[in-house]
């Protein structure tokens, strides 16, 4: 498999007075085209150190000490600003577990799509939105445009928060914790849904969350990461019925329950 990206030995630690708190140590990974990984762990453990190092959104505080993210063999760490806005949500885009949090407010669905279209220089064409709208499964797509972001569930905001995150044919999707904010039922939507777009879209993707069950659900390939180290790293079968590492087996052993819920509304 031809690899899309290539994480190589990142290291990233966050200013805290006068110390640095290591997030993210040495991790290496690639992610090939078209490829599902999933990254777990547990609370703190780095996983969206990681995410913000590839979009570029790591908070100020935060320094990368070393390492590469090579992006079509392009390092991502050495972009430009410039450079940076035309990649994001074009190339790679970012999903996260509170959409409404990270929509305007103050604009209507639709015009949220026609920004984004224009802040790309590609002209706003409504019918491509509505027909991902569609293929998306939501109900009544041309009201849902009409609506602000608060007048829709937290399971329609997702569909439209991927919908944007999807439309300009990205691709590499990273979605952090894309399931957690929702309860049961509507994360097992999500968890379906982002099946679907891996089936019907030429994508790859870079799955986040703390639930080794939506990860082995979804993913080609499992990394699991500990204290911002790589523990481990496996296909969905290895990692659930062969983990290497006494960490995985016991991540494993605790997500049972909410595996087996959220299995019992996927299939
Ligand atoms: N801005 C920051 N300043 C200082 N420390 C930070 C900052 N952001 C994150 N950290 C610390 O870095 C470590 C990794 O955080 P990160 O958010 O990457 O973990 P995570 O695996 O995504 O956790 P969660 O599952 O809770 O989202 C944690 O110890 C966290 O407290
Ligand atoms: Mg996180």
């Amino acid at each position: 498999m031809k690899p899309l990206l290539e994480v190589r030995e990142l290291t990233v630690a966050y200013k805290v007075r006068d110390t640095m708190k290591y997030a993210v140590k040495n991790v290496s990974f690639t992610l090939g085209e078209d490829e599902v990984l999933a990254i777990v762990g547990e609370s703190g453990s780095g996983k969206s150190t990681i995410a913000l190092s590839i979009i570029g959104a790591l908070p100020e505080n935060a320094v990368v000490v070393r390492g590469k993210i090579l992006f079509k063999g392009v390092d991502l760490l050495r972009l430009r600003p410039s450079e940076r806005r035309d990649i994001n949500g074009k190339e790679i885009s970012i999903i996260y577990q509170d959409p409404i949090a990270h929509l305007n407010p103050l604009r209507k669905v639709k015009l949220i799509f026609k920004d984004l279209f224009e802040d790309h220089g590609v002209e706003f064409n409504i019918q491509k939105v509505l027909e991902l709208l569609r293929k998306l499964k939501v109900p009544d797509p041309q009201r849902v445009l009409e609506s602000y972001p608060f007048q829709l569930s937290g399971g329609m905001a997702q569909r439209v928060f991927i919908a944007l995150a999807l439309v300009l044919n990205p691709k590499l999707l990273i979605a952090d914790e894309p399931t957690s904010a929702l309860d049961l039922t509507i994360q097992a939507q999500v968890v379906r849904l982002l099946r679907e777009v891996r089936e019907s879209f030429r994508i790859s993707m870079i799955i986040i969350t703390h639930d080794i069950g939506v990860a082995t659900s979804i993913a080609d390939r499992v990394l699991v990461m500990c204290d911002g180290e790589l523990v481990e790293e496996g296909s969905p079968e290895e990692i659930l019925l062969r983990p290497k590492s006494k960490y995985t087996a016991n991540l494993v052993n605790s997500t049972k329950t909410l595996y087996e819920g959220v299995m019992s509304w996927v299939y």
